[in-house]
């Protein structure tokens, strides 16, 4: 089949094996997600020293913990002695230790071999060299970031700048003091379709009119198209009549007291590559995190912050979730009514991208020089 030759106004999306092909999703793996600072919890997933989580980040599982002193650590979930899962769970307590349910090699909460039988007749195991693999890990947003690249990119350059690009400096985003808010809920999806799908189907409204019916209420600039999550640094303003981000426009929950006046009844989205979404509204702030868990398939945990008293109060938070969970879901039907057919004769070239998506063309730009092409 030769390439179909588009009008200069108009570009090509990216071929349809890009969303199929599992070696491009092994490179993505490799050269995206295992280099790149990698969002992989939220900090008080992990409350106390001993905790853990288990995330995928490309093709590694990690451990997210707490060391005696109360400090993140993350680590290959890997035994150094024959390969075994050191967690097997994706989250709970190991207590004091990690310990292999294997051969029983025991290392502490900083990731030190300091047990195994035998392990004084074994004196060429030097204990540090054979400890859990450690990950680099930062905190910022009350979040885990993680990179598993021996030199991880700056995280100013790369996550703070993403801020930068979509809401002019960080202190737009600092006004949310997201870190010190709490989670009111968290859902989490596990979407049949390439995160590709995923982050372009974010980065647009074209499709808001036709699947988001709820959310063009609250926001009537959505309704025709060329709102985008690309426009929305000056913010998206509620319509008229919406008195809160809520499914049915009724008013929200106490507001984040330090916003400031251009914040009030308004909703910023940023993408922060190449997994993250976070969306801002005056009274709660919503982050997606994607786990590519294969070509075909991306987990996404979504999480719902307010402010603490809110959660604490016990206040009913469902009319909030409840909007962007119809979202959500609608969103990601759509991603999974395209994946089958990003492997149709039809789609060998692609498929096309207008104006007001020409900013998926960029992120289709960045795509292929993170994995080399
Ligand atoms: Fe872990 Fe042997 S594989 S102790
Ligand atoms: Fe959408």
């Amino acid at each position: 089949m030769t390439s179909t030759q588009l009008p200069e106004s108009l570009i090509a999306t990216l071929p349809g094996r890009y969303y199929t092909d599992p070696g491009l999703f092994a490179l993505e793996q490799a050269t995206i997600f295992e280099r790149m600072w990698f969002c992989a919890a939220r900090g008080s997933d992990v409350p106390r020293p001993g905790s853990f989580r288990t995330v995928q980040v490309g093709a590694e599982s990690v451990i997210v913990s707490r060391n005696r002193r109360g400090e993140i650590r993350a680590f290959l979930n890997v035994c150094r002695h024959r390969g075994a899962r050191i967690c097997s769970d994706g989250e709970g307590s190991v207590g004091r230790a990690f310990q292999c349910m294997y051969h029983a090699w025991t290392y502490d909460l900083d990731g030190k071999l300091v047990a195994a039988p035998n392990l004084t007749r074994m004196p060429d195991i030097d204990r540090t060299e054979y400890g859990l693999r450690a990950v680099h890990v930062r905190e910022w947003l009350g979040y885990v970031w993680v990179s598993l690249a021996d030199e991880p990119p700056s995280f100013e350059d790369t996550v703070l700048q993403e801020v930068v690009n979509r809401l002019g400096e960080v202190a737009n985003l600092d006004h949310y003091e997201v870190d010190t808010l709490s989670v009111g809920r968290r859902i989490v999806y596990d979407v049949r379709a390439n995160w590709k799908l995923i982050v372009e189907n974010f980065m647009e409204c074209y499709h808001c009119a036709t699947i988001h019916p709820e959310l063009t209420e609250v926001l009537p600039e959505f309704a025709d198209g060329y709102a985008a999550q690309y426009y929305v640094n000056h913010g998206a303003a509620f319509g008229a009549d919406v008195e809160g981000f809520t499914v049915d426009g009724s008013a929200g929950l106490d507001p984040i007291p330090t916003l400031a006046d251009d914040q009030d009844r308004k909703y910023y989205a940023i993408t922060i590559k190449p997994q993250v979404f976070v969306n801002m509204v005056p009274d709660h702030v919503i982050v997606h995190r994607m786990y590519p868990m294969a070509v075909d398939r991306t987990v996404v945990e979504c999480d719902w912050l307010y402010l603490p008293s809110v959660v604490e109060s016990g206040k009913d938070v469902s009319k909030s979730v409840e909007l962007f969970h119809r979202v959500n879901q609608q969103d990601f039907e759509a991603c999974e009514r395209c994946q089958p057919a990003m492997s149709s004769r039809l789609y060998r070239d692609g498929g096309v991208l207008v104006p007001s998506e020409h900013h998926i063309g960029a992120f289709h730009e960045w795509l292929r020089a993170a994995i080399g092409e």
